[in-house]
């Protein structure tokens, strides 16, 4: 039995105690942001709101403060949405937990100051000088996670030995963990299908987003071989079997379908998806810079227009 925070009570935050407490450990979640969160996790019947289902009683429920990081934990879950990473990268600053710590948010980072693309890990590591960051992802819908439904997911860390010894502790029957050594891979993939995923959505028949998949793998392709990951990673969970489930459903290929509809991001955003958040969205808001400047444009042509069609609000085009 293994003693597991995880931070963020979100959707997949919650979804993810499941497993943990299925293998039997001890397993704590604290919020540190959203309130409606909060009432759901600290409530006695633990109904989550997202998820729609009340989440098991042995799960235990913290206020989020520092003193909450420097107790004594075998693993840390970060399942923070993007905007998130940045604050708990504060929160750990400096405190040198030893602790492995694993990463379910997917996004990248713009650091303005050197012009650079770094990945989640990349900049916990340098900018706030956490150590022992291993990284998990694949294609996983939170709802059916927290519903049981069989999921595979990989988990990354140059040290494999690490990445192995976090999937003993939160495997199951139904939720399959497989190993890599390529972190900036697998971070690469998961950020930008975010991106892919509205292309794909964007295709007013399945002839169209079957072209448009088979271009956005292309271009994904090349965006890692850029950023110095293994090409490779594209075919694996993170990569392809990522962008089929976000393609097959969820906010970003929706928002993609009111583009291919011939809307404008803000016009769509405002009329159909006023509250919902697009991850897509905040990473096309984060990369744009150093994307329109650094890359060459004939081999992304795809990923340019989708981000013209969000920084710019031009209709999207996809030839
Ligand atoms: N690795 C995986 O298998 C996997 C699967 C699904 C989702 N995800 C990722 O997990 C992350 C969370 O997704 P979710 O579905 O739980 O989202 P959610 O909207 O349900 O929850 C978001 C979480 O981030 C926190 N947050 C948001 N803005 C914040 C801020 N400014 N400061 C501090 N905290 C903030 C919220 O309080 C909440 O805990 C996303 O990055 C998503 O892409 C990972």
């Amino acid at each position: 039995m293994k003693n597991i925070l995880i931070i963020g009570g979100g959707a997949m935050g919650s979804a993810f105690t499941i497993p943990c407490l299925e293998n039997n450990n001890k397993v704590t979640i604290t919020e540190p942001y959203n309130k409606s969160f909060i009432k759901n996790l600290s409530s006695k019947k633990k109904y989550h709101s997202s998820l729609k289902l009340q989440l098991p009683r042995k799960l235990k429920f913290k206020n989020f403060s520092k003193n909450i990081l420097n107790e004594k934990f075998d693993l840390i879950v970060i399942a923070l949405s993007l905007p998130g990473i940045d604050f708990i990268g504060r929160e750990l600053k400096d405190l040198r937990i030893k602790t492995p710590i694993l990463i379910l948010t997917k996004g990248l980072k713009y650091d303005k100051k050197n012009n650079k693309i770094v990945t989640i890990p990349e900049l916990l590591n340098k900018k706030y000088n956490v150590i022992n960051v291993s990284t998990l992802k694949g294609p996983c819908l939170a709802k059916e996670l927290a519903n049981k439904k069989q999921t595979n997911v990989v988990i990354a860390n140059k040290k494999i030995k690490i990445a192995k010894w976090i999937g003993k502790q939160i495997s199951t029957k139904y939720y399959l963990t497989e190993f890599s050594k390529d972190i900036i891979g697998i971070e690469i993939c998961s950020a930008i299908k975010n991106i892919y995923s509205m292309i794909i959505g964007a295709g007013q028949s399945l002839n169209t987003s079957s072209g448009l998949f088979q271009k956005s793998v292309v271009e994904m392709k090349y965006l890692i071989k850029y950023f110095k990951g293994d090409e490779k990673t594209i075919y694996g969970l993170a990569g392809t079997g990522d962008l089929y489930v976000s393609a097959a459903g969820g906010r970003n290929s929706k928002m993609g379908s009111y583009l291919g509809k011939g809307y404008t991001f803000k016009t769509a955003k405002k009329k159909f998806m006023y509250r919902d958040t697009v991850e897509g969205e905040q990473l096309a808001k984060e990369i744009a810079p150093f994307i329109f400047k650094k890359i060459n444009k004939k081999r992304i042509p795809l990923m340019l227009n989708l981000l013209r069609a969000i920084i710019k609000n031009k209709r999207l085009k996809l030839t």
